[in-house]
């Protein structure tokens, strides 16, 4: 055989295949090393990942990077002082002080999938608003068209009638090509209005202040339903607002038309906030009768927590910074500390600050010195961009270096693309660990066995590592006794808004018209005729 061999491939063959072997696998070693060094420096539990050039500059960097880690000690004393600020929320006798509002939401009756009926919805919170239509087929089964109309900047600081003007514009616009305009019937309409109201009663609402970049003139203690409902009656379309909630609300709502065990509605997006079914007893501003169930819905408006100063022992020059260059200084704290409105800014202050120290983009400040790249700039780093630099494995950071280039910063390093990722993932993880504790609250306050989250927001859905770090923050913060688990609810806020409304035309027909009646009454309804 090795005759044969021999013969039959010649020396100069086997010495060439020789050669490349060996060079493949000098270079396989070469690569290899390569790729297990860089794997190593961009591994983020990895303490080298943090090592800059100069170990000065990386001292200096990490001691920015520690402002923002927030320890299980520190979580437990902050769920402390939530807890007493809830408390003083819900009492009559301390209610007009707290910063946490706890609103009772006047929803009492949580949804069981029978609810049946075709109902119109607007929901409004951010600079999207949409329209919808919906009908409950009962069994759980929902229907949904829907419309996303833009609020123009200039409607979200404007003139307050010009906004609800703007919104019913669009209702009609959306009604008119679903042919429910003039169709002889009147729809209860539910409107999710996604900022702090002190309800009055389920079709009545107070606007308290504004949040998330709105500021509309002559709409502060004015009741947003009838704000909506004269604009609705000017227009002369045939719609009867018949409940207002919180998108916290609609959420909890949604999820628990499929979900009965959902007991906490939250949202993590442009803004944030909580809402959870709460004992009556324990409701002091509650002013409405007790009967079974012995329970309503608790808007907490929870972005106001830290609004006295409690949580200034964990804010950062950049939190502060942030603040102050707001539409609302010294309101929404916890809001600004995690939500989607404020996440971006409070990197790109992080990074400016390291730029300008000469910790990061070394080289970079003079050519970019011109104060018109967008790191230079407020809202320069968008939110998205947290998401995309922590969506990044490994050491090509491609995602990070497109970033880069669009905040202006040609060329990065690897170091530099290292940095800026760790800055990322601190001030996502502390949003939701802030986020979690809230949870962890809520959650050994009920003392439920088991709890769903109904969970909607932009942040919840895109972020890569923000449900795994909630959730491991509040596994050490949740008795150990109780479970929990988080379902996110597509449309939550539309839908739940519709299924309140749904509920109070039944609840309440003096309301509403004949043809109201009518639509919700199971035998004239489409639903029956399946
Ligand atoms: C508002 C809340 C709302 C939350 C999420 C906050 O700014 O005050 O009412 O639920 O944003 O949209």
């Amino acid at each position: 055989m090795s005759l044969v061999f021999v013969e039959t491939i010649p020396y100069n063959s086997i010495s060439s295949l020789l050669r490349k072997v060996a060079y493949g696998l000098a270079t396989t070693c070469v690569l290899g090393t390569a790729v297990y060094i860089g794997y190593s420096v961009a591994s983020p539990d990895n303490h080298s990942s943090k090592r800059y050039r100069n170990p000065e500059l990386n001292d200096e960097i990490e001691k920015v990077v520690s402002s923002l880690k927030l320890n299980d000690e520190q979580l437990k004393h902050i769920m402390h002082c939530l807890e007493e600020e809830m408390n003083a929320g819900l009492s009559s006798e301390t209610h007009k002080q707290a910063t946490i509002k706890m609103f009772p939401s006047f929803v009492r009756h949580i949804p069981d999938g029978t609810e049946r009926g075709q109902v119109l919805a607007l929901d409004l919170g951010g600079t999207n608003f949409r329209v919808l239509s919906i009908k409950l087929r009962g069994n759980s089964h929902i229907e949904l068209t829907s419309k996303i109309f833009l609020v123009p900047q200039s409607a979200m600081i404007g003139d307050g009638k010009r906004l609800f003007r703007h919104l019913v514009e669009c209702l009609a616009e959306f009604m008119k090509k679903e042919h429910l305009l003039q169709s002889g019937i009147c729809y209860p309409l539910g409107f999710t209005f996604s900022f702090p109201c002190k309800q009055e009663s389920l079709a009545s609402a107070r606007l308290t202040t504004w949040t998330k970049g709105f500021s509309c003139a002559d709409v502060i203690n004015e009741d947003v339903v009838k704000l909506l409902q004269d604009a609705i009656d000017e227009k002369g379309i045939n719609v009867k607002c018949a409940a207002l909630v919180n998108d916290t609300v609609g959420t909890l709502m949604a999820c628990a038309y499929k979900e009965p065990a959902t007991s906490i509605g939250l949202i993590l997006g442009t803004g944030t906030n909580a809402c959870y079914i709460e004992d009556l007893d324990k409701v002091g501003t509650w002013n409405g009768d007790h009967d079974e169930p012995k329970q309503v819905i608790i808007n907490m408006e929870w972005g106001a927590f830290g609004d006295n100063g409690c949580l200034n022992h964990i804010r950062t020059k950049y939190d502060e910074e942030v603040d102050l260059s707001s539409i609302n200084p010294g309101q929404q704290t916890f809001e600004k500390m995690i939500s989607g409105m404020y996440m971006g800014e409070i990197v790109r202050l992080i990074i400016l600050d390291l730029l300008q120290r000469e910790l990061l983009f070394l080289g970079h400040r003079d050519t970019y010195g011109d104060y018109k790249t967008p790191i230079y700039n407020r809202g320069g780093f968008y939110t998205k961009f947290v998401s995309t630099v922590e969506t990044d494995e490994g050491i090509k950071f491609s995602n990070t270096r497109r970033v880069l280039e669009d905040i202006g910063i040609r060329n990065p390093t690897f170091d530099d693309c290292v940095i800026v990722q760790h800055i990322c993932r601190q001030v996502s993880k502390r949003a939701a660990r802030l986020a979690g504790a809230g949870l962890a609250v809520l959650i050994n306050r009920m003392g439920k066995p088991t709890v769903t989250i109904g969970v909607d927001g932009s942040l919840y859905r895109y972020h890569p590592r923000f449900k795994r770090n909630m959730e491991r923050s509040m596994e050490g913060l949740v008795n150990k006794d109780f479970k929990f688990k988080f379902a996110l609810s597509d449309d939550g806020s539309g839908k739940g808004a519709a299924l309140v409304a749904c509920v109070a035309a039944h609840n309440a027909p003096e309301l509403l018209t004949k043809h109201t009646r009518e639509i919700i009454d199971d035998k004239t309804s489409e639903a029956n005729s399946d």
